[in-house]
């Protein structure tokens, strides 16, 4: 395929909202659809082309709406079916793509699914869902454990069984090897689809179906007590079953029906396993999530060989992508800090493939410590001391100096960042040395530059300090991207004949912009250069 014929969702930026706390347009202290749509200029002058919503579906809210309890209604606090179209429209209008969340591997236990299988054992639906008998001893199916704490099963009096459920109790797992619940669900993306959505991101793709024979999970070696108590298992036979990827293949050929769709799974496993994603002959996802830069220790050489190891094991076809926050984990500036945090705009967005921002990390967002009594999280309120609540990393978008950083006009549902009134996107838009300005222009660059989109990504150099790489594309300028993990001076001495000669066009520190460079590239600490070679 030659650059000029590539797929929109090779090219472009993702711009991850969260809905609830975007922008909220009715004064209610929650994030609307109509308060994207209100913002949709400000993401287009940032300059991504996709937007990724979070669930914007009915649903009890248990888990902010991971929990579904209508597939293909728009829950009110967000709006109507209306205000999806407008902002789908709007969208489209400003030549960007909107991707839905899918959640199919569980749904609310208020569903009126899930109300039908718990009625009886006789239901028709009963097999919609995972149910087990009590083994002889009283205990539960098996040891599974549930991903936000405790057993994975659910005892129903009624019924005398246990249902499982990998996130909460009101999130009971669908049976996948049900052929009823696999139509069914091909039909919700088909609704979509044919509302003219551009794609899904299909959550927990790799829960999706689990062992038949539902045998225990094995102890993990590794636990530390300071860890989610999910991890006091491996859980082999609870995920990344190999059926999954024939589940998989019946989404990814529905999608085929219709042109340039996205499906991007969200995948938490090691390289290897991760890429099976991608399916045999492109059967797969087409964008299985890529987390290294969200979950790797922030060390150079660890990164680099990540980056090297990522690149190598993705299939011929296959298209890469980089995440560096999401809704689930601490914000990069948390995990890095605020100036490390420029360094892995760079990362994220001169890497080989589809970059997604997590919204208000181009403003530099840090997690917002949220008092005990004021935790939402069930993840947080189910392990307490732990420090997992995922509160801190979904607090308001900082828009300006205004009441609630201009998010809402009433108090927020979650606290808005003390430090809003120098830290919010008008403050930033004004100031060249911001993140927001920084973030600004690498997009710019990236969407101007064929190299930056598709070019090959060619290791140069790394070590404890550095990770120094190239982007290739024949008949266009290559760019050397030169990164300081650290914040001591790093140099990068060149040997040899065949030097890198060229000119800073982005830099950490702007006033680097324009050098040229050509024997030495020394780098202050937290710094981060983009040279557009000769
Ligand atoms: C992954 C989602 O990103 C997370 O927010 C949610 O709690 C779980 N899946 C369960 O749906």
């Amino acid at each position: 395929m030659s650059y000029q014929e590539q797929l929109w969702w090779r090219h472009a930026v993702i711009y991850q909202i969260y809905p609830r706390s975007f922008k909220d347009s009715n004064g209610d202290g929650i994030g609307d659809l109509q308060g994207i749509v209100q913002q949709l200029d400000y993401l287009e002058w940032l300059g991504v082309q996709a937007v990724w919503l979070s669930p914007i579906y009915q649903s009890p809210m248990a888990d902010f709406g991971y929990d579904i309890s209508d597939y293909t209604e728009i829950h009110p606090i967000f709006g109507q079916m209306q205000d999806l179209e407008v902002l789908l429209e709007e969208l489209h209008k400003r030549d960007m793509k909107l991707i839905l969340d899918l959640v199919p591997n569980h749904t609310s236990d208020q569903h009126p699914w899930f109300i039908e299988s718990k009625s009886s054992k006789e239901s028709p639906k009963r097999s919609w869902y995972i149910w087990a008998d009590t083994k002889p001893n009283g205990a539960p199916p098996n040891n599974w454990l549930s991903v936000f704490g405790g057993s994975a099963w659910e005892w129903d009096e009624n019924t005398g069984q246990y249902y499982y459920h990998a996130f909460l109790k009101e999130q009971p797992d669908l049976n996948w090897r049900n052929e009823e619940v696999q139509e069914a669900m091909l039909d919700v993306m088909q609704f979509w689809l044919e509302k003219g959505v551009d794609g899904f991101r299909v959550d927990v793709m790799w829960h999706l179906i689990k062992d038949k024979q539902l045998r225990d999970n094995p102890i993990n070696p590794d636990f530390h007590e300071s860890e989610a108590t999910y991890n006091r298992l491996l859980p082999v036979y609870s995920t990344d079953q190999q059926e999954v990827h024939e589940l998989v293949a019946k989404m990814r050929d529905l999608m085929e029906q219709y042109e340039e769709r996205v499906l991007i799974g969200e995948i938490y496993l090691p390289i290897k396993k991760l890429v099976a994603y991608y399916g045999i002959n492109e059967s797969g996802a087409h964008l299985p999530f890529n987390f290294q830069l969200l979950t790797l220790p922030w060390e150079a050489q660890q990164i680099a060989v990540a980056i090297d190891e990522y690149e190598g094991a993705i299939p011929a076809n296959g298209w890469p992508n980089w995440v560096l926050s999401n809704h689930d984990k601490p914000r990069i500036a948390s995990r890095v800090g605020g100036q490390q945090a420029k360094v892995a705009a760079f990362l994220l967005l001169t890497l080989r493939g589809t970059p997604t921002i997590y919204y208000g990390d181009e403003i530099g967002m840090y997690d917002v410590p949220i008092p005990i009594q004021e935790v939402q999280d069930p993840q947080g309120l189910n392990m307490p001391g732990k420090n997992l609540s995922r509160d801190p990393a979904r607090t308001p978008m900082q828009w300006s100096n205004a009441e609630f950083a201009g998010f809402s006009t009433a108090k927020p549902w979650l606290r808005v960042d003390k430090r809003f009134k120098r830290e919010n996107v008008a403050i930033q838009k004004n100031n060249p040395y911001s993140m927001l300005s920084l973030y600004r222009k690498l997009i710019k660059l990236r969407n101007e530059e064929p190299t930056l989109q598709y070019g090959n990504y060619v290791p140069v150099f790394s070590n404890e300090q550095l990770i120094i790489y190239k982007r290739e594309l024949v008949n266009h300028p290559s760019f050397v991207i030169a990164l300081n993990l650290t914040p001591r001076p790093a140099y990068f001495t060149q040997q040899g004949e065949s030097r890198l000669k060229g000119q800073v066009v982005v830099a950490t520190s702007p006033e680097m912009e324009g050098h040229f460079l050509e024997e030495e590239i020394d780098l202050g600490g937290d710094e981060a250069l983009i040279i557009r070679l000769e």
